[in-house]
């Protein structure tokens, strides 16, 4: 399978292909950690938590014998709603197609809590050589594909069932309704439709009971087990996608006075996009990132065509740096072409936004990771990742934190490690007690603070 052919479908995730530079943080003694809010509930979760371990490990394997594309989860959802069935909780099938959300009221009122994973797999022929790796087939956009779990969203769903099940069986002392929320279609949907996260805040998966704040988090392939990576504020990217058609006037290739050169009208807009980061941002902010990926005129070297298309993805770190970056190109576009005699249709379209993580819930909750992760230590604060996450479009709506949660054996030499995205794709299952106790502990703990005094 040409991968490259899905660039433009799954921007979310190819871009996890980069994978974020950790910085290491002074160690903080363990001793140092504040206590949890909620001491009896989060004391008497520990053990349940650790019991899940043998669940979420077998559910994973199956899930990921089984992986499924996006919009295609049946049997992903049909097996996470008879589970959060069987332990009592409220669930709704079919949400954005294929997704499924339970929702735990606990015993005693209080706020509502969100926790999300992904369940799609990727159109790649799995190589890992595991006991249960995949031997799926399917077609995809015509071609004959293998279906992998190449990203770890069966981790993501396994671990969140683990969550479920722990949380299920202390609800009397719950203070506030936990919605989990198993979201197809991640890696994108088919191009010019809506699907994954902005489908499911369209129906309202946010609404009724209405969602307080939001939290998800992403297996990494290269950061060791037993740690945390976060980064507050913009974490991940925006990723738009862009093209520019250059509409000139064709000529004999001998005769370029009778044209309106489309050609090398686009070429001075290549280059002048380039100025948009580098003389436009305030690089000192955040990050950008404008590429142009295709150009496309013409049929024969002696004709000058009638028009030139450009098209380009578009990186930003916060919402009005990619507001800025859209204007830009716009008005450059036009500009440029206009100089040349020609006229430019520009058309951008917005595929997710920024993954930001809300400042103050991140303070407020980076305790919490600190306390899940056994020491300030392991929880390290990283630099912008340039990939993109559909987790954003539940934060455009409301307060929410995406944490990843390291994957590899410790040990390992992190250049080593087959990436997301690749057919040999691994992680260590060790590191899934961890991203259980995350998800509970910022239930438990968003929750238990929303009852304080
Ligand atoms: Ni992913």
């Amino acid at each position: 399978m040409n991968r490259l052919l899905l660039l433009p479908l799954l921007p979310a995730a190819l871009l996890l292909t980069a994978p974020p530079a950790a910085r290491a943080q002074k160690a903080v003694p363990k001793t140092m950690l504040s206590a949890a809010p909620n001491a009896a509930l989060t004391a008497r979760l520990a053990p349940l938590v650790a019991a899940e371990q043998a669940s979420v490990v077998a559910w994973r394997r199956d899930l990921h014998e089984h992986p499924e594309l996006g919009n295609e989860e049946t049997r992903t959802a049909a097996f996470v709603a008879a589970q959060l069935k069987s332990w009592g909780l409220e669930v709704q099938t079919g949400v954005a197609r294929t997704g499924v959300v339970g929702v735990l009221k606990g015993g005693k009122p209080g706020r509502v809590v969100a926790l999300r994973a992904d369940m799609d797999g990727l159109p790649l022929t799995e190589t890992s050589g595991l006991a249960f790796a995949s031997t799926v087939k399917t077609t995809y956009l015509g071609q004959p594909v293998g279906v992998m779990h190449a990203c770890g969203h069966d981790t993501h769903v396994a671990m969140l069932l683990g969550a479920a099940h722990a949380l299920s069986q202390v609800r009397q002392q719950l203070p506030g309704t936990v919605k989990f929320i198993f979201q197809p279609a991640e890696e994108g949907s088919v191009p010019g439709t809506v699907g994954g996260a902005r489908l499911m805040v369209q129906e309202g998966v946010l609404d009724k009971p209405k969602v307080d704040a939001i939290f998800g988090l992403h297996i990494w392939a290269s950061g060791p087990v037993g740690q945390l990576w976060y980064r507050p504020r913009g974490e991940m990217a925006s990723s738009d996608r862009f093209s520019v058609k250059i509409i000139g006037r064709g000529a004999h290739g001998a005769k370029p006075w009778a044209s309106v050169d489309p050609v090398v009208t686009a070429a001075q807009l290549i280059t002048s996009l380039q100025t948009i980061v580098s003389r436009q941002l305030d690089l000192t902010q955040d990050a950008a990132v404008v590429t142009v990926g295709t150009v496309q005129a013409g049929v024969r070297y002696n004709i000058i065509p009638p028009d030139a298309t450009i098209s380009g993805t578009i990186r930003a770190f916060s919402p009005a740096t990619q507001q800025r970056i859209w204007d830009s190109i716009r008005r450059m576009a036009a500009g440029i072409a206009a100089a040349n005699g020609a006229t430019a249709e520009v058309s951008i379209e917005p595929y997710v936004p920024v993954t930001f993580n809300d400042p103050a819930l991140t303070a407020q909750m980076l305790p919490t990771l600190q306390r899940a992760a056994n020491g300030a230590a392991n929880v390290v604060e990283i630099k912008a990742v340039t990939g993109a996450e559909d987790f954003a479009c539940f934060q455009e709506k409301i307060p929410g934190v995406f944490i990843f949660l390291g994957g590899m054996t410790p040990g390992t030499d992190p250049a080593t490690v087959a990436d997301h995205h690749t057919a040999g794709f691994k992680v260590d299952e060790t590191s899934f007690p961890l991203g259980v106790r995350t998800l509970v502990s910022l239930a438990v703990d968003y929750l238990s603070e929303g009852t304080k005094k």
